[in-house]
Formats: structure tokens, sequence, C-alpha cells
């Protein structure tokens, strides 16, 4: 089968669309045959992670597509069943951090951008019967830790006001979707004013443009909620955008980890700041139920086919995106 191989070479040079063998689902396995996939900031950063002497890694965390075999004693999924892939293994019940042991789909094992995968049968779920294959290709990763950030770890409620820097990136524009549908009052920051205006179609009351200044954007009004995940770039400017007693959730870092905080106007602002990542099975499950309760679909920025793979990467690189991008595998 064809797969996006990672070997020999740090970065994208170790990567190249190749041949490898077909795997054979053992006892509580599952193989499917991939239709889509999606790309995640999480792939760049693999082949950064994955080292040129670890064995060869077909990378990529999310995909949808159609199951082909399955092993013994499987008992949830049978062949022919349209599926839908929960990147996370080895978190099941929703917890206050994963537990040990857990992984995620393209690093360390075997990932989604392959015509297939084997997976524990439990991370293959029933399609979202109002979702496209190319939106159930994109949905997974983004979504679910947009579902953790939201209602497990902030603890989102009607009528907030929320405010989500950097509004381009994948797993903000479901931010956005999933707040609205909550209920809340969204507004969104970006260095764009094409995806500001997308935002503002999606039902974001305000897009302010990440490179001013924040507060006069906003006129000075405080946020419930801020959902970091640009990092060193904005982490300060978001802060100053919350009411005092309010909540920071930070779940990523794209334009650096490592900020400066000041602990005083922290502390007197007596402001909550909550770290997540990705989330269980059961947050799955239950974002999939959210999306389907509120009719959301993923916002899908451009569909490649796997051979494009350098053009897909590129995209990501540049923060060209507004939404997901997939890859069209059969
Ligand atoms: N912890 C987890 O489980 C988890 C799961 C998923 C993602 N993540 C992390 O979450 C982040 C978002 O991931 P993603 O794949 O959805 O999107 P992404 O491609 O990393 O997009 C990030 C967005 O941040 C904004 N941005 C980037 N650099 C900036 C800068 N210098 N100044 C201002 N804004 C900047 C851009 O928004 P505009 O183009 O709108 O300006 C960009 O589209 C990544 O860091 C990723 O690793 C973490």
């Amino acid at each position: 089968m064809k797969a996006l191989i990672h070997q020999k070479q740090k970065g994208l040079e170790g990567l190249h669309l190749s041949e490898m063998e077909e795997l054979t689902p053992q006892a509580g396995e599952v193989r499917v045959k991939l239709k889509t996939a999606g790309l995640n900031h999480r792939d760049l950063f693999v082949l950064q992670r994955h080292q040129p002497e670890d064995p060869p890694l077909v990378i990529g965390s999310d995909g949808a597509g159609i199951v082909d075999a399955v092993g013994e004693n499987v008992t949830s999924v049978q062949v022919g069943d349209e599926v839908i892939i929960n990147p996370g293994t080895g978190w099941r019940n929703t917890s206050d951090a994963p537990p040990k042991g857990f992984e995620i789909l393209g690093l360390p094992f075997h990932g989604t951008f392959a015509e297939k995968i084997v997976i524990p049968e439990e991370n293959a779920l029933p399609k979202p019967s109002h979702l496209t294959w190319e939106e159930a290709g994109v949905l997974s990763l983004a979504a679910l830790t947009a579902y953790r950030v939201l209602f497990t770890r902030a603890k989102i409620k009607e009528n907030q006001k929320v405010l989500i820097p950097g509004i381009g990136s994948g797993v903000a524009t479901f931010l956005l979707q999933f707040a609205k549908a909550a209920g809340a009052e969204v507004y969104v920051t970006s260095r764009s004013k094409e995806k500001g205006d997308a935002a503002l179609k999606l039902g974001a009351v305000k897009a302010i443009d990440s490179n001013e200044n924040w507060n006069d954007q906003l006129e000075n009004q405080k946020m419930d909620l801020v959902i970091e995940s640009v990092g060193a770039a904005t982490f300060n400017q978001s802060l100053d955008q919350l009411r005092t007693g309010g909540t920071i959730v930070a779940f990523g870092a794209s334009a650096g980890d490592e900020v400066k905080l000041d602990l005083r106007k922290f502390f007197y602002g007596q402001f909550n700041f909550l770290g997540s990542t990705m989330g269980s099975g059961e947050e799955y499950r239950e974002m999939l139920q959210f999306i389907e309760e509120h009719n959301i679909k993923p916002i899908v920025d451009k569909v490649y086919e796997l051979s494009q793979y350098k053009d897909a990467f590129d995209r990501m690189e540049n923060a060209s995106q507004f939404g997901k991008i997939g890859f069209k595998i059969v």
C-alpha cells in the first residue's frame, strides 16, 4: 500500500510517498481503508521529533474510511462499517490529565497518511452521517481538543464573552463553532482580514487585527474566557483582555513556547490559568454527539492528494489556511 513515510532525515526531507506492506489486525484491532485524512500542526512537529535513527513511521493523526478487516474478539465494529478515527489511544475515561500510556496516532504508532491503518477497535467510531468524507477526515484531533478545552476545562457558560486569538488555526475554527453553539459571544483575532471576515460569517461578534492594539479594537471590553494557542506572539495581549477573575486556557504554542509573565498583575487580577491537551475516548464520543446535535461541520480549507503533501505542509507552515487542510486518499 502507499503511505507517507518519514525516515532517515529530520524535517520534510525525510518524508516520502512510498510503498509499504499492509498490516494485519491482531486481536481487538481493526483495519481501516482510509478515504480521507486531515493535517494538523502536530504533523509538522512530528517531522522534527521523529529521529533519523528511529524506525520508519507513517505520519498523520486524523482520518476516516471503511473497515476492511477485523482481528479476533472484535465486537463493536464489522467489515464494511463507515468509521471515523479517534487518534488518541490509552485514554478511555475523562480525567484531570491523560494517564500514563496515552499516545497519539502518527507518532509513536503508524498514522493515517496511508491507504490503510490498523487501530484498536475502540478508536473506530461510526462516521457522523451529516459529514462528508472530507469533513469526517479532518475532524478528530482538532475538534476533540476544542471540546475538552471549552467544556471539560473552561466549563463554558451561555452568554460568556470568549476571545479566540489566531482564528486561522484548525482548532480555533472548532472553538468558534462550539462556543457559539454553547451560547457564548465570540471575539477573534487574526493577522489576516480575510480570515477575520470568514470568522464573522461563522458568527463571531468581532474580529480584530492581531498586529494592532487589542485593547483599542475591543474598546476595553473584557473577556470571561480567553483560549490561547498562538503562544509567545500573543500570550500577554490575550491575558490583558481577561476580566478580573476570568480564565485563560492554553493548549498550543505555534509562535513560541516561552512567555514573560507579570506575576503581580496576574494575582491581583485573580486570574485562572488552565492547560489542556487532546481529550479522552469518552470526550471524543461526547464531541461527536455534540456536533450531530448542533449540525456542526468542519471548515475544510483545501483538500490535496497524498502526492501533493509538500504543498499541504507548506500551506500549514505558512499559516495560509482557514480551517482544516485535508487529504483525499481514495
Ligand atoms: N495540546 C493539544 O492537544 C493540541 C491539539 C491540537 C493543536 N494543538 C496546538 O494548537 C495550535 C494550533 O494548531 P492548528 O494546527 O490548529 O493551527 P496552526 O497552523 O498552528 O495555526 C496557528 C494560528 O496561530 C496564528 N499565529 C501563528 N503565528 C502567529 C504569530 N506570530 N502572531 C500571531 N498569530 C499567529 C495564526 O492565525 P491567523 O492566521 O489567523 O493570524 C495561525 O493560523 C498549535 O500550536 C498546535 O500544536 C495542541
